[in-house]
């Protein structure tokens, strides 16, 4: 796992593009996969103003991590999050986009249909955010580090995070996600994970300095080549070690 150390959201939203671009620019056919969420708000904006300035992404495909379990068009969706963030805003179209439809009568079959599209459309790049409880994806304390594409039932810490970020009410947040595990987000050629602010230093904390447990989702992450992690300073503020200087 590879460190990146910056100043801040904004710093840690560009660090994270330029990543993502040299991809798009290199590669001949890419795979993008995104997460939503307060994380990667910044890195979204940079992207759409490349892509109306002129970036071509005729040749990207796009999918996403997860997605919550509700009506497709709910403030809170992963699909929601894509189309606003980015689909309807941007002059032009990516070559493929692919979601998981959250609200599917059958799971399993819906697993299985995503899973064939991952198996088609192998990930250049794979974004993550950071949970305040040391979540990646959906995947809450306490997941087996084998787990593959699943139906996870949230952590109240998750529905509380869900609740503040899209300014919901208990009644109407979400409670289950279809996620990736970490099988599937390791694959990925490069796994992203976006830290920033405050409430995220007990997480990265425990994610560099703690032991490698499920009770920590992230530290699955700590042995693989693939994954960078992006730290601003707020959220390496309980760090013991001087990661900058080592
Ligand atoms: C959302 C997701 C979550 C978030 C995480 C951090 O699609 O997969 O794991 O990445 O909860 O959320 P933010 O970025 O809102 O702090």
């Amino acid at each position: 796992m590879k460190t990146i150390f910056v100043r801040d959201y904004d710093e840690m939203s560009e660090k994270a593009y330029e990543i993502i671009k040299e991809v798009i620019e290199k590669k001949e056919q890419p795979v993008i996969s995104m997460t939503t969420g307060g994380s990667p708000r910044g890195l979204f904006k940079l992207f759409v103003e490349d892509i109306n300035n002129g970036l071509d992404i005729s040749h990207t495909t796009m999918m996403n991590l997860d997605e919550y379990m509700g009506p497709k068009d709910a403030t809170y969706t992963v699909r929601t999050f894509m189309y606003e963030n980015l689909y309807n805003v941007i002059d032009s179209k990516p070559k493929n986009i692919f979601l998981i439809d959250g609200e599917t009568q059958d799971t399993d079959e819906e697993i299985t249909r995503y899973k064939a599209i991952l198996g088609k459309y192998p990930r250049d790049v794979q974004v993550i955010g950071l949970g305040t409880n040391g979540h990646i994806g959906a995947n809450e304390p306490g997941t087996p580090f084998d787990s593959m594409m699943f139906l996870a039932q949230h952590d109240e810490s998750t529905i509380q995070s869900t609740m503040r970020e899209y300014g919901i009410e208990r009644e109407e947040a979400p409670t289950e996600m279809i996620t990736l595990g970490f099988t599937e987000i390791l694959e990925a050629e490069k796994v992203i994970l976006l830290v920033s602010g405050k409430h995220k230093a007990g997480a990265v904390k425990a994610l560099l300095e703690g032991e490698i447990t499920p009770d920590c989702p992230a530290t699955a992450l700590r042995n693989s080549d693939n994954a960078i992690v992006i730290i601003d300073e707020d959220a390496a503020s309980l760090l013991e070690k001087d990661y900058k200087n080592l």
